[in-house]
């Protein structure tokens, strides 16, 4: 790393946040394992050895939070969490989420009724060898952003299902923020999981809203997921300090707001390290001056003309 990155060295993993009100606090840098299925989400890895040893290296690295679902692979990754950890270490926390399934072509669907939820909660549990799911996120909107409309009625068939003892702590995921307080007037939220990083900025609001009440703000694809961040500003940032472009993607987020925890996935455990050590990377004040502004960039490169 260059002469203008500092190493930070009392706050491992970017240091822990406290789920307010939960008895659970995990390090900021955690990690995503939708990408440990085959190629479209779906199957079995190319490589499972690989695939294993991910998530082992994640979790002999500190790592605390993984993030997963029923429906990628479908099945499949959780299966791998389960082969490649259970016995969960002490202090593990998995988090998944409901509300999607997948058709035979791959495609994916909201899976929001009574049954679907149910099914998809005992699913989880039989897959990852739990009792209990420590956290379930209730996915509902589009990929790319939410659609508004009410959550009630699903949102009600998972907090009955905490009454039950089957979830602990319940998130939400691509919602809007009047979806939100829905969502708050019916459970405790724990979490939200929507999409956002340096070149997507749609929820800056929403991070301040969720900072003020220590609820957690997990932006999935925080390296832009199927479309990996393209932006000169960045790449320019990430030469001048020696690190690479994903490195300063996720420092960036850590710097954003206290309460956002980070779920990048990999299938590499090169990627994974590097990963992992952007958590240590301390920026400065000149380059958070770039890459705040790098939303704007990415919308002029793509739209040279306007
Ligand atoms: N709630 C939702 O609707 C929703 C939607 C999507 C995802 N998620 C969750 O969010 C997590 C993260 O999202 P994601 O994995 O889709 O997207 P992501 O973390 O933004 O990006 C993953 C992609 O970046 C690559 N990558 C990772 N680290 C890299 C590095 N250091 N250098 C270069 N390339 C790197 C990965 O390829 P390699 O495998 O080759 O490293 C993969 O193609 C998922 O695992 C999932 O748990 C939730």
């Amino acid at each position: 790393m260059g002469e203008k990155t500092k190493m930070t060295t009392d706050t491992k993993l970017g240091g822990q946040f406290h789920l307010s009100g939960t008895a659970i606090s995990v390090y900021r840098m955690g990690y995503g394992a939708m990408q440990l299925a085959g190629p479209g989400v779906w199957g079995p890895p190319r490589d499972m050895d690989a695939a294993i040893a991910v998530l082992r290296q994640a979790v002999a690295a500190g790592v605390n939070h993984i993030d997963t679902s029923d429906f990628y692979g479908p099945h499949v990754t959780n299966q791998i969490i389960k082969q490649a950890l259970h016995p969960y270490p002490n202090g593990l926390v998995i988090v998944t989420k409901v509300g999607g399934r997948r058709g035979d072509d791959k495609s994916w669907h909201h899976a929001l009724s009574r049954q679907e939820l149910i099914d998809a909660v005992h699913s989880n549990l039989r897959n990852l060898g739990l009792d209990v799911l420590d956290v379930v996120n209730l996915r509902v909107g589009g990929m790319m952003a939410p659609t508004e409309g009410s959550i009630e009625e699903p949102l009600t068939v998972l907090a009955e299902l905490k009454r039950q003892g089957l979830i602990r702590h319940i998130g939400v995921s691509n919602v809007s923020r009047a979806q939100l307080a829905e969502a708050q007037g019916i459970t405790k939220i724990v979490c939200v999981q929507n999409f956002y990083n340096v070149a997507n900025r749609s929820d800056d609001a929403l991070i301040e809203h969720l900072a003020k009440q220590g609820i957690a703000y997990v932006p999935f694809f925080p390296l832009g997921g199927f479309t990996p961040l393209q932006s000169s500003v960045l790449d320019a940032a990430a030469a001048s300090l020696q690190v690479t472009p994903m490195q300063l993607a996720l420092a960036w987020l850590l710097h954003r707001s206290p309460n956002i925890l980070l779920i990048p996935g990999t299938s590499s455990i090169t990627h994974l390290r590097e990963n992992l050590a952007a958590a240590a990377l301390a920026l400065p004040s000149d380059v958070i001056a770039e890459l705040n502004a790098i939303a704007e960039s990415v919308r002029a490169e793509a739209h040279p003309a306007h």
